[in-house]
């Protein structure tokens, strides 16, 4: 029998499910939310909040996937040239929790965006490329995330936070373990 889904719900493919601490290739999709295919939950490892290894190069520039580590879901978005510089000419007079871009980035790879993924108003799962800025709009109660993840309007009160996380490649990165 068919399933119908609301135009308005997140559906399955929306997320990104991690299964143990390594990540496959991201799945075929066309849309901005890729799902990626996994092999079945390793509970204690999760729970253990191992650190998650995910392969870059599937993810297409423009893209955002979602994934979960230590039962907190994480964005990482793969930025345009045009996100990168929005997100570096803004004005930190301009931020309620003024933090350069390049200090939610690391060094040579201002493309790549890691953040948090609930809103820091109440934990509502912002959407991405929306909004005034083009970061994140979240549809509870009206925040505003730029292309840095930082808060530009409405009730939250600080920016999305960077979990830590390392670049292992040039094409991969462990979230959960600085270098
Ligand atoms: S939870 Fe996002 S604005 Fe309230």
């Amino acid at each position: 029998m068919a399933q119908t889904t609301s135009a308005a719900e997140p559906t399955r493919r929306d997320f990104l499910y991690i299964a143990t601490g390594a990540v496959g290739a991201v799945g075929v999709a066309g849309v901005a939310w890729p799902f990626i295919s996994s092999l079945a939950p390793d509970a204690q490892t999760v729970a253990a909040g191992a650190p998650v290894e995910l392969d870059l190069t599937p993810i297409a520039e423009g893209q955002i996937v979602k994934l979960f580590w230590r039962g907190n879901l994480i964005f990482v978005r793969h930025r345009t040239a045009e996100e990168i510089q929005a997100a570096r000419s803004a004005p930190l007079t301009a931020l309620r929790d003024p933090q350069p871009d390049e200090a939610r980035t690391k060094e040579g790879k201002a493309q790549w965006l890691v953040v948090y993924g609930n809103c820091t108003h109440l934990g509502c799962v912002p959407l991405g490329q929306q909004g005034e800025y083009k970061g994140w709009f979240c549809p509870c109660h009206g925040s505003i995330f730029d292309t840095s993840g930082r808060v530009r309007g409405g009730p939250a009160p600080i920016n999305l936070p960077v979990p830590p996380y390392t670049f292992t490649s040039d094409t991969a990165i462990r979230i959960g373990a600085e270098a």
